[in-house]
């Protein structure tokens, strides 16, 4: 296996075959554009079978995704894809971003969930994109970005209700899309990296924001929402 890609919280291998990676999950987490950085010792093994449980419930409720199999601790076989600068934000409630950028109280139920582009740029720091910039600068077309959104709240409805039978309320989580012979599939992980996951009774932080801004044990919150996510879906 050759590595590929060293991100922050993961590395990319090829395989043998031609048309398949190997997604391996580090112990390292970021925040701040990197600015704040740690590592908690097996974060990655807890990621990738949150992220495994969850992309096969996702494949099974008919979302098309890179995921094929986990075959290791730290590893899962994907689908090579070519991905999509674009991380693709859906929120529920106020938290985060929105809530420091217009003054919006944490927790707001919002209406209707917001969809929000960001361009995957370290060097630019993630920019806020819509459509037009999206267009611009070549990254997808006005039908490709019609598509994302129409999954993207798809695949935040079969969230919100995995979820929701745990006990967990589903505030925002960010996706990324890649592409393989010219569909448009799911890609990356999901997990508490990428999600904000607030337990329903005491709205207490089961996520990454535990990191950001220290407010308790982030090794804790990950083991709960994988016992509860496996105890759900693996019967
Ligand atoms: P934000 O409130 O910081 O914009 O984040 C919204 C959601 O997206 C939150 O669940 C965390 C996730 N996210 C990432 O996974 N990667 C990122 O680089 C950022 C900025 C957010
Ligand atoms: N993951 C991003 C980073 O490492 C930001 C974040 O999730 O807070 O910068």
């Amino acid at each position: 296996m050759k590595l590929l890609i060293e991100g922050k919280a993961k590395k990319i291998f090829s395989t043998k075959e031609k048309n398949t990676l190997v997604q391996y999950f580090k112990d390292d987490a970021t925040a701040f554009n990197n600015k704040k950085r740690k590592q908690f010792k097996s974060k990655g093994i807890l990621n990738n079978s949150i992220s495994a449980l969850i992309f096969k419930y996702l494949n099974e409720n008919r979302i098309k995704t890179h995921f094929i199999k986990k075959i290791s601790e730290r590893e899962q076989i994907i689908k090579k894809v070519k991905i999509i600068p674009l991380e693709v934000v859906v929120r529920n409630y106020s938290a985060g971003s929105i809530s420091d950028k217009f003054k919006i109280k944490q927790g707001k139920k919002f209406k209707e969930p917001i969809i929000e582009f960001f361009l995957k740029s370290d060097e630019l720091n993630d920019p806020f994109m819509n459509s037009a910039h999206i267009k611009l600068l070549n990254i997808a077309t006005a039908k490709e970005i019609r598509y994302l959104r129409k999954l993207a709240l798809k695949i935040n409805v079969l969230l919100i209700k995995l979820f929701s039978k745990i006990g967990i309320i589903l505030v925002d989580f960010k996706l990324e899309f890649g592409k393989s012979n010219n569909a448009i599939i799911l890609a990356d992980e999901i997990s508490p990296d990428n999600c904000r996951l607030w337990d329903k009774k005491s709205k207490l932080s089961l996520d990454k924001d535990l990191f950001r801004h220290d407010k308790g044990n982030l090794i804790n919150a990950y083991e709960y929402i994988h016992t509860k996510l496996n105890r759900k879906l693996n019967v």
